[in-house]
């Protein structure tokens, strides 16, 4: 039986539910990992790394495990720079146990690694994406991977909002069906910022598009009581409020989008905390950043990152919160000098003990973690997009697929 804490909504099954003893069992995982550029040296393994509950759980069950995973958008084609053959050897090496790694996603060399599993043991398929029916959800290709299995164990949380043929279209071919512990867990905290949650929920959006964040924005107006809004994208709204900008990136085309978001949340009551102040420099190597006030940038320099009045507002709103959901950095993080206000809002959720806090993936998750404030959170999700997508409350595929 699964443990009391993830029972899951709409009856779907935990792994820990499944009869996988001697079965084949189709895990989808989503080490969709990023690599140190130029190599093939995984520069953040933590979606490998969350996995491995689920994966001792079954080889300790003895199944016969198979995973399939995507990485990058090799838009169905088969491009070596894209293998997950790096993946495979990181894996055994997290296991200390031998990986097969079929050539292919399907065919004679995926069945024929397949065929020679025993209890306990895992192979893996080749990048599923190298196939073009992944994407398009083909049915053949989706009958054909579930052809390898009996059994199917959805654990790739970053993956549930695409509708691809090994997170949707597999499934129903498949007699026994459930969540592994990755994916158990985003649900069961992600839901929890659907309902009733304590007040005041603030969320904090960054990053450098308004248009990559727009939909969430206007979804999180009928639930958060305050939205903070930091990173890049801050300019677009600093513009839209009729502020000069200076060099700083701003998406011209979306100034009338973030104007009507700004109008529609004051009309629901919400409110909408912009830097005061930024730091600016002549571009991202600039060593010498500015705290500059928001009213008065200089005209030949661009915002960069948060000033110190934005991130002393800010923490104090933080601090008050007793839900956060946060998703965007508040400046070029990467670089040290831009990572201040990034590293203000991860130590302000950390400090905050009496609050539900989520990190939504991508860049916050490897902000969080370079910070090494992880563990300090309530939940640090492994999806990007599919954590913006959760917590507007769309059903992902993925997820639906699961369910009876
Ligand atoms: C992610 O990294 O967000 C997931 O693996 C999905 O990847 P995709 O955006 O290429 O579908």
């Amino acid at each position: 039986m699964a443990p009391a804490t993830l029972a899951l909504p709409g009856g779907i099954k935990h792994v820990s539910e499944l009869p996988v003893e001697g079965k084949r069992v189709f895990v989808r995982v989503d080490y969709n990992v990023p690599f140190v550029k130029g190599t093939k040296t995984i520069s953040d393994d933590a979606r490998i790394r969350a996995t491995l509950p689920t994966l001792q759980h079954l080889i300790g069950r003895g199944a016969r495990i198979v995973l399939g995973s995507h990485l990058g958008r090799p838009d169905g084609q088969v491009k070596p720079e894209f293998s997950l053959e790096p993946v495979a050897v990181k894996l055994a090496e997290l296991l200390s146990l031998d990986i097969a790694l079929a050539d292919e996603p399907a065919g004679d060399g995926a069945r024929k690694v397949v065929s020679d599993l025993r209890d306990g043991q895992i192979a893996m398929l080749e990048n599923l994406r190298f196939a073009p029916g992944e994407e398009a959800n083909d049915d053949i290709f989706a009958r054909q991977l579930a052809s390898y299995c009996d059994i199917y164990v959805n654990d790739a949380f970053g993956t549930a909002h695409r509708a691809h043929a090994s997170t949707a279209g597999m499934v129903k071919y498949v007699g026994e069906k459930g969540a592994g512990f990755v994916m158990a867990k985003e649900i069961e905290v992600l839901s929890r910022l659907l309902g009733e949650v304590d007040r005041p929920y603030v969320a904090v959006l960054g990053g450098s598009k308004v248009s990559d964040k727009i939909e969430v924005l206007d979804a999180l107006l009928t639930r958060v009581q305050t939205i903070v809004i930091g990173g890049a994208m801050a300019n677009t709204f600093l513009a839209a409020e009729g502020r000069s900008v200076g060099k700083s990136k701003v998406e011209v085309d979306k100034v009338a989008v973030a104007k009507n978001f700004l109008r529609k949340a004051s009309m629901a009551k919400v409110a909408v905390l912009l830097p005061v102040d930024v730091l600016t420099g002549d571009g991202i190597d600039d060593t010498s950043p500015l705290a500059e006030k928001v009213e008065h940038l200089s005209e030949h320099r661009m915002a960069l990152d948060i000033g110190p009045q934005t991130i002393a507002k800010f923490r104090a709103v933080l601090a008050e919160a007793r839900t956060v959901f946060w998703n965007g950095p508040m400046g070029v993080f990467e670089k040290e000098q831009w990572a201040h206000g990034t590293v203000a809002v991860a130590r302000a959720l950390a400090e905050n003990k009496l609050a539900l806090t989520v990190v939504g993936g991508g860049d916050s998750a490897a902000a969080i973690a370079q910070a090494g404030l992880a563990d300090k959170v309530t939940h640090v999700s492994t999806g990007g997009g599919a954590s913006l997508e959760f917590v507007q409350g769309i059903d992902l595929p993925g997820i639906a697929a699961l369910r009876p």
